[in-house]
């Protein structure tokens, strides 16, 4: 079975790592693909998310990085993935989730499912938009995101 996990990915933490490991322990192949979301302002670059994504996932064999736009089903559609994961923090992402993984349905081929996985609970506190406040006023985000993510978080604040 073919996944694909996708998001933002403005930058990477430890909580969408968590969700990439699990995948890769229950899925064949697993593809992180990255949206070019025009309705959210990115602090990386497409190919700087895309760098940085693939360094963190290398140590996973079926694990490979990939970016789209546009619609989420057609992506999804025409790469033949039978699966797309989604994490889930908490009771408070279930509504939004929800709603979106039933749209979908209406949108993907016949078979391909959303699958929701459990995020960590040390984890499940974390969104990219925190580590991005956090940083920026001069706060560590050491247990937020790995080392390299962390250097480049703070390049970007000049700090
Ligand atoms: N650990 C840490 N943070 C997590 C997380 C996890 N396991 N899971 C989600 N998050 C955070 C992200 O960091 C992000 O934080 P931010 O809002 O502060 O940046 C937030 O939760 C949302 O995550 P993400 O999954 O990246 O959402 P998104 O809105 O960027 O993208 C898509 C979601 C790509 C699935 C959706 O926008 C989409 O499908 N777009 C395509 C258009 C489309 O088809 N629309 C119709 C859909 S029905």
């Amino acid at each position: 079975m073919k996944a694909l996990y996708t998001g933002s990915f403005d930058p990477i933490t430890y909580g969408h790592l968590d969700i990439i490991e699990k995948s890769s322990n229950i899925f064949d192949t697993v593809t992180v693909g990255i949206i070019v979301n025009p309705n959210k302002t990115s602090l990386f670059t497409l190919e700087e998310r895309m760098e940085t994504v693939k360094n963190l996932v290398k140590e996973y064999p079926n694990v490979d990085v990939d970016c789209f736009q546009g619609l989420l089903a057609d992506y999804v559609n025409s790469e033949g993935f039978g699966a797309v994961i989604r994490g889930l923090r908490g009771i408070s992402d279930l509504s939004y989730e929800t709603q979106m993984a039933y749209m979908n349905d209406k949108l993907f081929d016949q078979g391909v499912e959303t699958v929701f996985l459990l995020s960590d609970h040390a984890h499940s506190f974390i969104s990219s938009s925190m580590v991005k406040e956090v940083a920026s006023l001069g706060g560590s985000i050491d247990q937020l995101v790995p080392e390299e993510v962390k250097i480049k978080v703070l390049e970007k604040y000049n700090k």
